[in-house]
């Protein structure tokens, strides 16, 4: 990459510099209100260097999907062949074309100081806003703070010229803010019931109880690998872990360590969403290396969640299966930037890497599309085709180990922008077509990809933040870590049978569960979750049934007939 970049760095003396007469507006559709938790700093001035990060048109990006249907449909002869990161990189990298034509543009501005990945489909470079400013014309950078952060964003809509905005997907850290997506803690609401036992909570015992994980279903493989990601001011501290392990890891052999962190662990106070991820991920995945990617946004200009899928692409040795409790509802979104980020969650599937996404905690969602006309609301990346989306659920009895029922807040639906993949077209008609009653048609788009595809307990959790132990934690963020660690343990098994890692799960998922459920499942067929507060829905979106539903997806894990069912090879029937 260096030799190439260098070579274009030579050419591009000889090259005019691109002065084009028509501009482009990249991203036109993205949402650039500021979001009621930032407010306005200031300008900020011309000098002030800031980072932007372009995302490459790739090549063959219908090949990368075809692929990845491949690698992970256990009926195809290509079933786990995933590829290296190298072998990736040769197929989607950005084309001679593509570079030369991004660097000779960025070089006409006086712009050096850029960095790549090893897939060659991302800049990122820094400049002093009078650059930006002029480089992404209309672009107007302004400083925000929430109080703890403070961001360099531009509400103002940028146009690049014609000829380069053909060889870029979107420009990274001029809109999107982070988002808000925080663990729900209910200590104030449920402080009020008095009942005995009810703080009884759910602990890592009480997981692996309910999901049939023995003292004996821990970790040994020595290449196995977990992981969860943490976006902005998200920290967790070693000493969480250790005393949470002491006071709820007893029954079973686990790691009080998190074994690698990538990113900064700046935080004095650690936050909840991250305790919460590591200690479960570590209680159902135990005794399984862990790491912790952590996205703190260093510079004001990044953007924690693209800066983590960046990451991907430039490191060739990565956990096997990633636990992450982000998103943002799909019409805040560009097209451009979420197709882009669908394109790397496949990246990442056919290197055979588990992608889970916390699938929301507003239940179906609600918009306002005019007044008095209102919408479901999706949520990306739970939308994406290519992720294995975790909803949630509650026991049916709060004082004991017993079924599941929905969690209300547990979100699911239908994308209103990725199309159904096949692999779940059956149960998703299947369900349509059980159900008596639905929510009027115009609340959502059945073409769509449905999502949860699983789901585990979200509710009233214990974990330690800060030395303290804290009850009634909950929230997707919970369920989301659990199902990662339960598959990371899968993955354990596979490996011990010189079987290729899971990777992208779904299409065997759903294939297991043609007839409905083999066992593999806990299936979770009562309750309905949140929607809008419309006399049209009353309070509600979907709710469970038998076999697959867009609130719990197939239910939560019953690991011995899981791990039966996924212990499956290239040519077996699963
Ligand atoms: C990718 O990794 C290389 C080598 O480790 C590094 O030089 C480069 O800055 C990284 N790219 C980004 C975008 O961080
Ligand atoms: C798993 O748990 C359920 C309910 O807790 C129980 O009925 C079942 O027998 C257990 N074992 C297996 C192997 O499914
Ligand atoms: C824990 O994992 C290590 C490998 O990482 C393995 O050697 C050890 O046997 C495992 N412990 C148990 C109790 O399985
Ligand atoms: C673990 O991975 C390394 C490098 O990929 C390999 O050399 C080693 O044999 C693997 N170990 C096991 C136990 O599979
Ligand atoms: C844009 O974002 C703001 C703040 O998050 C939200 O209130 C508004 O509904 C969004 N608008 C659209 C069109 O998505
Ligand atoms: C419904 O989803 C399809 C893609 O699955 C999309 O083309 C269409 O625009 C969506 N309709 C609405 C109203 O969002
Ligand atoms: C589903 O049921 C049909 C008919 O009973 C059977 O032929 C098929 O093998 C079953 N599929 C799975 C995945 O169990």
């Amino acid at each position: 990459m260096t030799t190439r970049r260098c070579l274009f760095l030579v050419l591009c003396i000889f090259c005019a510099p691109i002065s084009s007469a028509r501009g482009v507006f990249l991203e036109a559709d993205q949402n650039v209100t500021v979001p009621i938790e930032w407010i306005y700093v200031g300008r900020v001035s011309a000098s002030d260097q800031i980072l932007l990060t372009f995302a490459l048109k790739q090549q063959n990006t219908n090949k990368l999907k075809e692929l990845l249907e491949r690698v992970s449909n256990p009926h195809s002869p290509q079933y786990g062949k995933y590829l290296t990161l190298d072998q990736l990189s040769s197929l989607i990298q950005s084309s001679e074309e593509t570079l030369k034509t991004v660097w000779t543009w960025l070089r006409s501005y006086g712009v050096q100081s850029c960095s790549t990945v090893q897939t060659s489909d991302f800049l990122k470079c820094f400049m002093p806003v009078s650059t930006a400013e002029k480089l992404l014309a209309g672009s107007k950078f302004n400083r925000y703070t929430n109080g703890h952060h403070t961001l360099i964003r531009s509400l103002v809509k940028y146009e690049i010229p014609e000829e380069v905005a053909e060889h870029i997907d979107f420009v990274g850290g001029v809109h999107r803010f982070p988002s808000k997506m925080t663990v729900i803690s209910k200590a104030w609401k449920t402080s009020r019931h008095t009942e005995a036992g009810f703080h009884l909570g759910v602990t890592p015992a009480v997981v692996r109880k309910r999901y049939n994980l023995t003292a004996s279903d821990v970790g040994s493989h020595a290449n196995n690998s977990q992981a969860v990601a943490q976006f902005l001011e998200q920290y967790f501290h070693q000493m969480d872990l250790t005393e949470f392990m002491q006071l709820f890891g007893r029954s079973f052999v686990h790691h009080t360590k998190v074994d690698k962190v990538i990113g900064s662990q700046g935080g004095i106070k650690a936050g909840l969403e991250a305790s919460l991820d590591v200690e479960y991920i570590m209680s159902t995945g135990a005794n399984i290396t862990t790491w912790v990617f952590s996205n703190g946004g260093r510079h004001e200009s990044q953007e924690p969640f693209l800066e983590w899928m960046m990451l991907l692409s430039n490191m060739s040795s990565i956990p096997w299966v990633h636990s992450i409790s982000y998103g943002d509802d799909e019409d805040s979104l560009s097209m451009a930037y979420m197709e882009r980020i669908n394109i790397e969650l496949m990246k990442a599937g056919v290197r055979g890497l588990s992608i889970l996404f916390a699938s929301g905690d507003d239940g179906a969602g609600c918009r306002e599309v005019r007044r008095g006309i209102n919408t479901f609301r999706p949520s990306f990346p739970a939308s994406s085709p290519y992720v294995t989306t975790v909803g949630g659920t509650s026991f049916k009895n709060p004082f004991q180990i017993t079924a599941e029922v929905t969690d209300y807040i547990s979100g699911g639906g239908f994308s209103n922008v990725f199309r159904m993949p096949d692999y779940q077209a059956a149960a998703v008609k299947s369900y349509l077509k059980r159900m008596k009653s639905l929510p009027p048609a115009s609340y959502y788009n059945v073409s769509g990809r449905a999502y949860p595809d699983v789901a585990a307990l979200s509710d009233n959790y214990w974990i330690v933040s800060n030395l303290i132990p804290i009850p009634w934690i909950s929230g997707t963020s919970a369920s989301t870590p659990v199902f990662s660690g339960v598959l990371a343990l899968i993955n354990d098994h596979r490996f011990q049978k010189g079987l290729p890692a899971l990777g992208f799960v779904n299409p065997l998922l759903y294939s297991l569960q043609e007839n409905g459920t083999s066992g593999a499942f806990f299936d979770v067929t009562t309750g309905c979750h949140l929607g809008c507060l419309d006399e049209k829905t009353e309070g509600q979106g979907f709710c469970a049934s038998l076999s697959w539903d867009p609130v719990t997806g197939w239910g939560t894990p019953n690991y011995p007939e899981l791990l039966k069912a996924l212990l499956v090879g290239n040519g077996d029937d699963p």
